[in-house]
Order: structure tokens, then sequence, then C-alpha cells
């Protein structure tokens, strides 16, 4: 007789609060699952009755929100936006950029600019009407807290099981079963080791937020510390010493100054559909010299308008004889005090030579990165029918789904925590309209396996 492995469903056990079956559950909806939505919601269509796909997203925020923390006013985005959710996979969507701009009244106003890089805070209003459009496949408020296979008779894996936190659920829960689910849960924000949040110590993700309350309560700011060397430590420098001009900003960073981002033609074919294919073929040594070779297109690097921008201020501030700007390279900070009086002492060692700074901060900002969330956590009992490599990183195949045990059939696709397979673009936006066209096509492909045939819940 077959028996249940710890933790797993039947397909007899009776699910919370729907019957409903879904072809795919999208776990996190920011752009990766938008892209996916919208290509499912352009699929149905067209498709006849028995070749839809019955979608649903869980999105854990109450509404679309895109890294609402660093919409800084005139921040631009780092990709062209003809690589918005579509264009590259169908430009004939009308969930384009352009046809936002069109429908927005902005079409020849935004070309008359001459450039392929719109304002962030420009795309998040984009993401945010695409969303818009496909609202009837998303659920909000809905943060997935488990994952369970679910096993028929014979002990295959046949659907998952998803639970989710939902204040407006009875018992404050609600679980969803689906064939197949997409993960796509972005990255999260790294600290340094032992660093503590509090109300002056800030990770940049909420820098918008954070910056508003203070200025909203009149809280004076005279200095304020940024540690970090990437464009996000660079945005949040020149964004806190606009936003409070008699404070002084001291950047702190073991670099000797900030590298500039390559984003030349050459170097930018790394984040081309074909480098996908490139790299997931390439034996693992190749892969990380392709890695090493240009991740200065990504990681801790900085737009160098941005750099030459900051230097012309230092430099004139320099002249005036009032330097606000200060750079504090080749340095790292090795203590953070809260004092009574609610201020900071940050203690900054220059590496060089160990000397310390103490410098007292109104405020310490980490903008120390992202860094992909804890998949095996989040996936729970489901993690358990993953394979894995000799890194013990999931085994991914071509077509973004996690490589399982043999007697799984319900798949697991995952847009993002996919870059020691499919390289740099996994958690970017380069690659996210067609990487959301092969899934959508596998996930229709899927529903004439015989198993798929309906089925009873
Ligand atoms: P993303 O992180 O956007 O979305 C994940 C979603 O999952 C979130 O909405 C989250 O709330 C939700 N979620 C997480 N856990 C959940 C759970 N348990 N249950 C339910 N929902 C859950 N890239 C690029 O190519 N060009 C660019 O210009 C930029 N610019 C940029 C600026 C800034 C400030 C940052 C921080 C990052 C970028 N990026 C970027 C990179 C960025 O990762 C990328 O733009 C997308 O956000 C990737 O989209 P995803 O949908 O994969 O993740």
């Amino acid at each position: 007789m077959w028996l249940p492995e710890g933790g797993d469903a039947t397909v007899n056990s009776p699910l919370t609060e729907h019957d409903t079956v879904h072809d795919v559950l999208g776990v996190g909806f920011g752009p990766s699952n938008l892209a996916l939505a919208i290509a499912i919601d352009e699929h149905n269509a067209t498709a006849p009755r028995e070749g839809r796909l019955n979608a649903l997203f869980l999105e854990r925020q109450p509404c679309f929100g895109w890294h609402r923390g660093m919409l800084i006013d005139d921040a631009t985005m780092q990709v062209s936006f003809l690589k918005d959710l579509v264009t590259l996979r169908n430009p004939s969507s009308d969930f384009s950029f352009l046809c936002f701009l069109r429908e927005r009244g902005r079409l020849i106003d935004f070309l008359n600019q001459k450039t392929l890089f719109p304002l962030r805070v420009e795309f998040h209003e984009y993401l945010e009407w695409a969303a818009d459009r496909v609202r009837h496949l998303v659920a909000y408020d809905h943060e997935v807290t488990s994952i369970s296979p679910v096993r028929d008779e014979s002990g295959t894996v046949v659907f998952y099981d998803v639970t989710c936190r939902n204040p407006r659920a009875t018992g404050g829960s609600v679980t969803y079963r689906a064939r197949d689910i997409c993960v796509a849960v972005g990255l999260e924000p790294h600290l340094p080791p032992g660093a503590e949040l509090s109300d002056r110590v800030w990770h940049n993700s909420a820098l918008m937020q954070r910056v508003g309350e203070l200025v909203a309560a009149r809280t004076p700011v005279r200095r304020a510390v940024v540690l970090g060397a990437g464009q996000s430590a660079a945005e949040t420098v020149d964004y806190l010493h606009r936003s409070f001009p008699e404070a002084e900003v001291c950047a702190v960073f073991a670099k000797y100054g900030y590298t500039p981002a390559d984003d030349s033609p050459f170097a930018n074919r790394i984040f081309d559909p074909e480098a996908v294919d490139a790299y997931f073929q390439a034996p693992s040594e190749v892969k990380q010299t392709l890695f090493d070779y240009h991740r200065s297109t990504n990681y801790s690097v900085v737009d160098m308008e941005l750099i030459e921008s900051l230097y012309a201020t230092a430099y004139q501030e320099k002249v005036a004889g009032r330097e606000r700007l200060r750079f504090l390279n080749v340095s790292r900070i090795s203590g953070v005090t809260p004092r009574p009086d609610g201020l900071l002492d940050v203690a900054v060692e220059y590496l060089p030579t160990g000397e310390l700074q103490l410098l007292r901060a109104d405020l310490l900002v980490h903008a120390t990165g992202y860094r992909p969330r804890d998949l095996t956590s989040l996936l729970g009992e489901a993690a358990k029918v993953c394979l894995r490599d000799d890194s013990d990183a999931v085994r991914v195949r071509r077509d973004h789904r996690v490589e399982t045990a043999s007697d799984v059939q319900a798949g697991i696709y995952l847009q993002g925590g996919t870059e020691h397979t499919h390289g740099l673009t996994s958690t970017l936006l380069s690659t996210t309209a067609i990487r959301a066209g092969e899934i959508q096509r596998c996930l229709v492909d899927r529903l004439a396996m015989p198993s798929r045939q309906p089925t009873a819940a």
C-alpha cells in the first residue's frame, strides 16, 4: 500500500478554501511573473477553451510595487525600454512600454528625449499599468508561507498545495492547489554581518519611505553615513545630499573609488537571449569565467554619469570651501553605537593604517546589496523533491523547470535564483519577456499530457 511521505498531502486531502485546481500558481508578482501573467493572458485570449491556462499569481504586497524604496525622482532604468514586459517576445503586444506611453499621452514627448532609458518612476508606472490590466489573475495580500507536494494513489506528485497568509481569509490563511508553480520572489536586502536595523539605521531598500518620514517630522539631519560602493549606494549618497541641504554625507567603502558599470555594446550582449543558451550549455568552469568577466555589467558598479556628477559636486564644494560630500574610501565600518540622544557613533577604520575615526551621525544607510531569497525555506516540503548539483544548488532545465525526482509530475518553474544555470540575466529584466514566453509555452504543452486531462480535485 502506498503511504504519503512526511508532510505530503494526497489528492483526496481537502483544501481549506478553494476547490479549483489551477494549471499554474505564480509565487510573487514582480516584473517576472507579471510578464508571465501577460503571456498567459495573451495566449488565453485566442486559445480554444481546452487550451487555456487557469492561472493565479500570489503576491504578498497589498498592491503592485517594484522597489518602491528606490523610486528616486531622477533615477533612470539600466535597461532599454524595448526590454519591457513583452516586446522581445511579441513586438505587436499592446502591453508594451510604447503602448503605455501612447495611452498616457506621452509617446511623442518621450521620443523627443532621445533616450532608451526611461525614469525608474515612469517604468514603475508602466509596470503598475500592466499589472492592473491582468488584475483578474492576481491575489494581493497573499504571502506564500508553505508549498507542499500532493501525491496521487500511485505515489506520484501531481499537484502542489500553496498556502498563503492572508489577513482576510478565515483563520488568516488560504491554500490553493496547482499542477505547476512558477516561483519568482526576487531578491532580498543584504546586510553586513551583525548589522541591526532601527529608526536611524536602514537598508537603502527603504530609502524613500524613511527619508519621507524624516522630512515630514522635520527631524534635523546633520550627518548621514552610507556604506557601499554599488549603484544603490551612489544613488543613496546623491539623494541624501540633495534631500538634506544642511547635512554632511559620508560615503564609506573599501574600494579606492567607484567602479563604472560596463554598458558597452559587446559586453551588453551577455544580456542577450542567446547568451542564456551559451551559458546554460557551458561546463561549470566556463560559466564561472563568463560570470567573472562580466560581473562589472551589474555587480558593485555605478553608472559613469552618476560617478562624474558626484565627483563634480564634491569638487565644487572643495572650491567653495564647504565640503558636505565626503568619500571615506579604503575604509570599513568597524562599529555602530546608538547613543542615548538617539544619534549614532559610527566607527570608521581606514584600512591601510587601521586608523579609526568616529563619526557622530543622525543616520546610517547600509547600501550593501541584495541576495536571492532562500528558495529551500520558501519551497518547504516541495524542496525535498528538487534535485541538486554537486554544490547543492537546485538543478534547473533550460526551460526554467527544476529537475525533480522521477515520481514527480508537477512542475516547479523558477524565474530568478537561476544565475548558476542561466547566467547574469536571471535576476534582471533583460530577458524577462522571452523567459515568460518560454515558460508559458511549456505550460501550454503540459496541458496536453494525458494525466492533465480533466481531474476531480
Ligand atoms: P522582484 O523582486 O521584482 O519581485 C518579487 C515579488 O515577489 C515581490 O513583489 C515580492 O513582494 C514578492 N514575494 C516575495 N516573497 C513572497 C512570498 N513568500 N509570497 C508572495 N510574494 C512574495 N534590473 C534591470 O534589468 N534593470 C534595471 O534598471 C533594474 N533596476 C533596479 C533597481 C533597483 C533599485 C533594484 C533593487 C533592482 C533593479 N533591477 C534592475 C534588478 C531587479 O531584480 C529586477 O528589476 C526585477 O525586480 C526582477 O523582477 P522579479 O519579479 O524577478 O523580482
